[in-house]
């Protein structure tokens, strides 16, 4: 059987909120949490498989030109060294921008340093390892790849261009007008599990254990690079070690993978090293943002502008979309919005956590900060006197918009003093105190979802979709929806996930995961009921399930030895042509800032955030705090750094990298604020975990500013720029 519902209309009631089973909504711990931390949930890697290859990748050491040859014999001649896979279909960029969109074919091309052109398979990964360092590579190098984005012109974007009024006019007569330019710094995913895939093949069909984000989009995408049909593939990713934007395409450890397994006729395992996973997949570009806010006497924006400068490869078509929230979250007729793409050689540039919104709302929210500054308005208020009523550049109306909230109980949360404020007001010994606040908000996406929902007939559920688990809690909320629905306690639903053999799920991408994977529970779900009600023969609003009862029937009695199955289909359909849909938040930060130093210490963090109906608190709130702690990271130690003679990225791996540890994480906060999204998706659910570090950043920026009085104009704000801002 089947169902499928397309959202045209809100949806403004909701059997959700009617329920018996009290399953939903509550904070129950991950089902997969015990398996995951006594090491028996399999990652990709770790799949036992037979007589199994390994393989390892060997990266371009020339920044643009080609391969003339590759030494295969000598490599051959070392121990244990079965083939050396340097095919074409290697060199193509395999889909690393925008999920589903075709590779950027350059056979033999090399457009970056550290960019695949070759794997090594030996019998074990040692001899793999040492074959690939050693091996001999003839290049043809071009010289003079442009690499830093400073000295390239760059193409605008017209997408993403809007010019409203005249932001010019409005700046020279504002009472109140900043005009500043921020730069960000470059990130790295830097997800937990490095990217791994066993490939083997069973006549012209392969199945790849891979660590990947989106399996629907991921099984089109390996079937093109491959030159394969898609139904001769499948994928399992049951369990992933994070993602955040680098597992979104397929990579070059399962292309390459593939081919090598298919030529040797056994099955090969490529496992990336930290390195290869840095200087391979995909970088956030860094960003150089140009601000320029004017407002009346009162604090009423009355011009707004944001120009933005990204990177990427040439050809590439991922441009960092740091205008996304601009575009409606503060008022101001007179607005100026442009996207330029800078085109260097530097490795390709792609979706990293909040693609976007993680570094253009700090730049947006530090300028935001300091504009209120100027017009001697409370930064709280400030923003609550520039929240539009409908979408500016659209005149869309917002589904539901709980930006005022947000702000209002974080401050609250938090212990905010409203009023004027001044800088270096406080100070305990060496270090100087301070507090600062900032907006949150991230566009909510949703996606075409499938799942199926089993009844058996001894009373227990079954949800199935290759939908993935990145770590978010999906297993869970899934199961969650389904008992909650059906009536039954999350141990008497089983959720299989991760496997292309299952419906096609949205994948965990975007923030969608949640609300368009769940829906599809909910529609099959709702499906199920139906024919319950039928076989109860009472009407659907009658029927009341839970505790594995139908009314004072047991479920098993009621069905009498059927099982009932429905493939729920969830279609987002015209509802987003009508409305904006975002979520919003309010981050609040107290710093201190060493007075010799310069060094930034976080004291603690509130964030408070609206994002539709909570499916799950516990879940929910660990996504916050993960955002939260990207924020810090964003904000005071995260950037990629390139050589400039090659473009190679030089700190790629977590001692170079500085991603916030325990000691740079203090006391966070989290307060959800209540709201339902009736446009947002048929659960009335929005996307959470993302939008936990857009903004965030600049929390921490104006913190800094209001303890030492020093206004830095780069993220991250590390020591050196903090003493080089300082007042004296
Ligand atoms: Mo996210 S950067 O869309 O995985």
């Amino acid at each position: 059987m089947n169902a499928h519902f397309k959202q045209d209309e809100p949806v403004t009631t909701n059997r959700l909120d009617d329920m018996k089973q009290g399953l939903l909504g509550q904070p129950v711990p991950r089902s997969d949490g015990l398996a995951k931390v006594t090491g028996t949930a399999p990652y990709a890697a770790e799949y036992p498989v037979e007589n199994c290859a390994e393989g390892v990748l060997v990266g371009a050491t020339i920044t643009k030109g080609r391969v003339v040859s590759i030494d295969k014999e000598g490599a051959l001649a070392m121990p244990g060294v079965l083939a050396v896979i340097d095919d074409e279909r290697l060199t193509t960029r395999a889909a690393q921008g925008t999920a589903g969109e075709a590779p950027v074919q350059s056979p033999r091309t090399i457009d970056y340093w550290g960019q695949p052109i070759a794997l090594v398979v030996a019998e074990t990964f040692a001899q793999a390892r040492d074959a690939a360092k050693q091996i001999g590579v003839e290049y043809a190098s071009e010289d003079g790849a442009p690499l830093d984005p400073e000295a390239v012109e760059a193409e605008e974007s017209e997408d993403e261009t809007v010019r409203q009024g005249d932001l010019d006019a409005a700046m020279a007569d504002a009472a109140h007008a900043i005009d500043v330019t921020i730069e960000t710094g470059g990130h790295a995913s830097a997800a937990m599990e490095p990217h791994a895939s066993i490939a083997q093949w069973d006549g012209d069909k392969v199945t790849v254990h891979a660590s990947l984000q989106m399996l629907n989009y991921n099984i089109d995408e390996l079937a093109d690079s491959l030159g394969v049909e898609a139904k001769n593939v499948r994928l399992v990713s049951r369990y992933v070690g994070g993602g955040f934007g680098s597992k979104l395409g397929v990579s070059e450890d399962v292309v390459s993978a593939s081919i090598a397994a298919r030529e040797l006729g056994r099955p090969v395992r490529v496992t990336m090293s930290r390195q290869q996973v840095f200087q391979m997949i995909m970088r956030r570009s860094e960003t150089r943002q140009r601000l320029r806010l004017a407002s009346d006497d009162a604090g009423d924006l009355t011009g707004f502008g944001h120009e933005a400068r990204v990177s990427n490869l040439p050809g590439e078509t991922f441009a960092e979309p740091v205008l996304q929230s601009s575009h409606f979250l503060y008022s101001g007729a007179n607005r100026a919005l442009k996207l330029e793409v800078a085109r260097i050689h530097r490795m390709t540039a792609g979706s990293v956590r909040a693609p976007g919104e993680a570094v253009g709302m700090p730049a947006l929210e530090a300028a935001m900060d300091e504009l209120a500054e100027k017009a001697g308005v409370d930064p709280v208020e400030f923003r609550l006197r520039n929240i539009p009523e409908r979408n500016p550049e659209e005149d869309l109306p917002f589904g539901s918009h709980k930006l005022a909230e947000c702000l209002k109980q974080g401050a609250k949360a938090f212990g905010w003093e409203s009023g004027p404020r001044k800088p270096r007001q406080r100070q305990d010994g060496e270090w100087w105190r301070g507090t600062g606040m900032a907006s949150a908000a991230r566009v909510h996406n949703v996606g075409e979802a499938k799942a199926r929902v089993t009844l058996k007939s001894d009373g227990t559920a079954i949800v199935q979709t290759d939908m993935t688990d990145i770590g978010t809690g999906t297993y869970t909320i899934l199961g969650q929806v389904a008992g909650e629905m059906l009536g039954l306690p999350l141990e008497r639903v089983l959720v299989e996930l991760g496997d292309t053999r299952h419906p096609a799920g949205p994948g965990s991408g975007g923030s969608w995961g949640a609300a368009s994977a769940g829906s599809a529970v909910y529609v099959a779900c709702n499906a199920l009921r139906a024919k319950l009600a039928e076989m109860a023969d009472v009407s659907e609003d009658e029927l009341s399930l839970a505790d594995g009862k139908a009314g004072n029937r047991t479920l098993r009695d009621l069905l009498d030895g059927e099982e009932l199955s429905v493939e729920g289909h969830y279609e987002p359909g015209d509802i987003s042509d009508g409305y904006t849909a975002s979520g919003f938040g309010a981050f609040f930060a107290e710093v201190r800032v060493n007075r010799f130093t310069g060094e930034t210490r976080v004291e603690r963090m509130v964030g408070a955030f609206g994002f539709g109906r909570v499916l799950n608190p516990k879940t929910a709130r660990s996504q916050c705090l993960g955002g939260m702690t990207w924020s810090i990271g964003v904000a005071l130690t995260e950037k990629l750094l390139f050589d400039p003679g090659d473009g190679h990225l030089v700190n790629c791996d977590l001692a170079e990298y500085h991603v916030p540890v325990n000691r740079d994480v203090p006391d966070v906060e989290v307060v959800f604020v209540e709201e339902r999204d009736p446009v947002a998706s048929p659960i009335q659910a929005k996307g959470i975990g993302e939008l936990g570090m857009c903004g965030g950043a600049a929390a921490i920026a104006n913190a800094i500013y209001n303890a030492s009085g020093a206004r830095v104009y780069h993220y991250p704000m590390t020591p050196d720029r903090v003493l080089a801002a300082l007042p004296e």
